[in-house]
């Protein structure tokens, strides 16, 4: 078992202490978690026969908002189908690497066809709440199978940029305009590469997301703290291109272009089949 205290100085970065855990009882749950770290270098290698439906195991074992279980996975394996993906989510290699992606996906249809078997009304469907469940279940599920495959010791990467072109996506995965079923987001998953390793990457220190009875930010200096060096210290050690990580996360949002497609998510979305009332 790798020190658990190794791991969270690691997670948390050169130059800010890691919170004080003397006293809690480790167990190989808790390594695996303050482990991860996404992987984008995988070995071509098939995964081990009954790995993917352990994973959807352990996704389903994942709580469900009033159990509605409003998600569904797609298991892309298929070589082409991947390399259609991975260029529709802006040439992302990993997606062809890695022997299995997973779209995880906002699943309103199932209860949508029960109710019609029943001549029953689904109004509810339409509701942005209700669009809000299939995203949190499913990303609940999701993490559930990410944890279960870092702890097979797979690695993963998640795949958001397939909602840039939901629309392409959607018809590359089968599904159709109206069925109320959204590719949420996608998932990677392979034995990762020895000889391109990734590394744990430092997060904000805890005084800046963790608030104690009220919500009450800190002067934005002091929240984030020492974070941008210990950022700029992980981007040198990986030999990754010097990065200011509070300017470039800025960046990331600063106006609709910044948001590589997913400006128009509400129109694609209606053309899916949520009318997000
Ligand atoms: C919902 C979601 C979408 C993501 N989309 C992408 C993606 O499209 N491509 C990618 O390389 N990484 C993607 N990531 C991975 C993040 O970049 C990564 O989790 C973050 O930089 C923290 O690094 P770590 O996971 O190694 O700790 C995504 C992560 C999440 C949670």
């Amino acid at each position: 078992m790798a020190d658990p205290y190794e791991l969270l100085k690691a997670r948390y970065g050169a130059g800010q202490d890691a919170p004080s855990i003397a006293g809690a009882s480790l167990n190989p749950v808790l390594e695996t978690l303050f482990a991860h770290r996404s992987v984008r270098a995988f070995l071509p290698d098939p995964l081990d026969p009954g790995t993917l439906d352990l994973l959807i195991a352990a996704a389903q074992s994942a709580p469900s908002s009033s159990n509605l279980q409003v998600w569904s996975a797609i298991a892309v394996e298929d070589a082409s189908r991947r390399e259609r993906l991975s260029v529709l989510v802006g040439n992302q290699k990993q997606v062809r690497e890695a022997p299995l992606f997973i779209a995880w996906l906002v699943d309103l249809s199932r209860l949508q066809r029960i109710a019609q078997q029943r001549h029953q009304q689904l109004d509810g469907v339409h509701y942005l709440d209700t669009f809000l469940m299939g995203v949190i279940d499913a990303a609940l599920a999701a993490q559930n199978a990410v944890n279960a495959a870092e702890s097979l010791g797979l690695g993963t990467v998640y795949i958001g940029a397939l909602r840039n072109k939901p629309e392409q996506v959607a018809a590359e995965l089968g599904i159709r305009p109206g069925d109320s079923v959204y590719p949420v987001f996608g998932l990677c998953v392979g034995r990762p590469d020895p000889d391109r390793p990734s590394a744990i990457k430092p997060r904000l220190p805890q005084s800046s997301v963790l608030y104690r009875e009220q919500y009450a930010p800190a002067p934005v200096e002091q929240e984030i703290g020492s974070y941008d060096e210990a950022m700029k210290a992980f981007y040198a050690e990986q030999g990754m291109q010097a990065s200011v990580w509070s300017e470039h996360s800025v960046a990331r949002l600063r106006a609709a272009e910044d948001l590589k497609g997913r400006h128009r998510l509400r129109e694609a979305l209606e053309g899916l089949g949520f009318a997000l009332r």
